[in-house]
């Protein structure tokens, strides 16, 4: 049986294996060389080269501002190091306007960046992107529920899926991606509920931030763990560091709170 413990590549089909064998998936957001060995050696599955890098790294105030560019260089960053993790970069605001569009800029990112798969904000209007996406072979994850690159339209970073009809969409959504060729969902601020169905209706792992531990996998932002982010702390976030006493011990320690099931406890979520 595939597993984490491998000396070997994590790869889609281990991630899938993992969720079948009910193996909890440990990801955390990566955007150096440095924190890219500390994470692996921790045994983080799953580096994401998130967008979120605006906001802790650039000091912007949301993660529109974020440029392709910058997106390859910080994937380049990791990769050059990366032994077996799984390497997934998230695709920045406009750089998916059309399928095509989004098609040569995912290629860069997987060519340049060294990335092993892409991350999408959107569900049914993703669908043309992902089929094209797949069928090119390029792995996609699909990010549902709360879409930070959609903050203008939103009006702030909200739990989404409270409504019922709110909640169905996003269920549909989930099926709709995957049935499209999605190899991946990510499942941002929604309640813990709702969560547990998604994971329960798609083949592929979901992995949560801010939506309970029904999921395959956990997500938190780097910074968030270490308790150095700025601004107002969300509820789903556990600052590892203040027990661990050192950096290393508090991915160590998230990792192990994952696989356990220890995190996110029920104070971390949405109802
Ligand atoms: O950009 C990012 O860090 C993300 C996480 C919030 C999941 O997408």
């Amino acid at each position: 049986m595939a597993s984490s413990k491998d000396t070997a590549d994590i790869t889609l089909a281990t991630l899938r294996q993992m969720k079948r064998g009910r193996e909890r998936i440990a990801c955390l957001t990566c955007y150096d060389a440095s924190f890219a060995r500390v994470l692996e050696d921790a045994g983080v599955e799953v580096l994401l080269v998130g967008d979120s890098l605006g906001m802790v790294i650039q000091g912007q105030p949301t993660t529109l501002p974020v440029t392709l560019r910058d997106m390859i260089y910080h994937t380049r960053c990791v990769s050059r190091v990366r032994r077996r993790a799984l390497i997934m970069t998230d695709m920045p605001f406009m750089s998916d306007l059309s399928p095509q569009h989004a098609l040569s800029n995912s290629a860069r990112v997987l060519k340049e960046g060294g990335a092993h798969i892409v991350k999408l904000e959107g569900g049914a209007v993703l669908l043309p992107t992902i089929d094209l996406l797949s069928r090119h072979g390029i792995p996609v994850c699909a990010h549902l529920g709360l879409q930070p690159q959609s903050v203008n339209k939103l009006g702030g970073y909200h739990v989404q899926g409270r409504e019922d009809a709110a909640a169905q969409q996003i269920l549909e959504d989930a099926m709709a991606v995957v049935e499209a060729g999605a190899d991946m969902v990510l499942l941002e601020c929604v309640p813990s509920v709702l969560a547990e169905r998604v994971a329960a209706a798609v083949k592929v792992p979901v992995i949560g931030i801010g939506a309970g531990a029904a999921c395959d996998g956990q997500v938190l932002v780097l910074y968030d763990l270490l308790g150095v982010s700025q601004g107002l702390r969300p509820r789903f976030v556990k600052d590892f560091l203040s027990d661990a006493g050192s950096v290393v011990a508090a991915v160590e320690a998230y990792v192990q709170a994952v696989k356990r099931g220890e995190f996110p406890g029920p104070e971390h979520g949405f109802a």
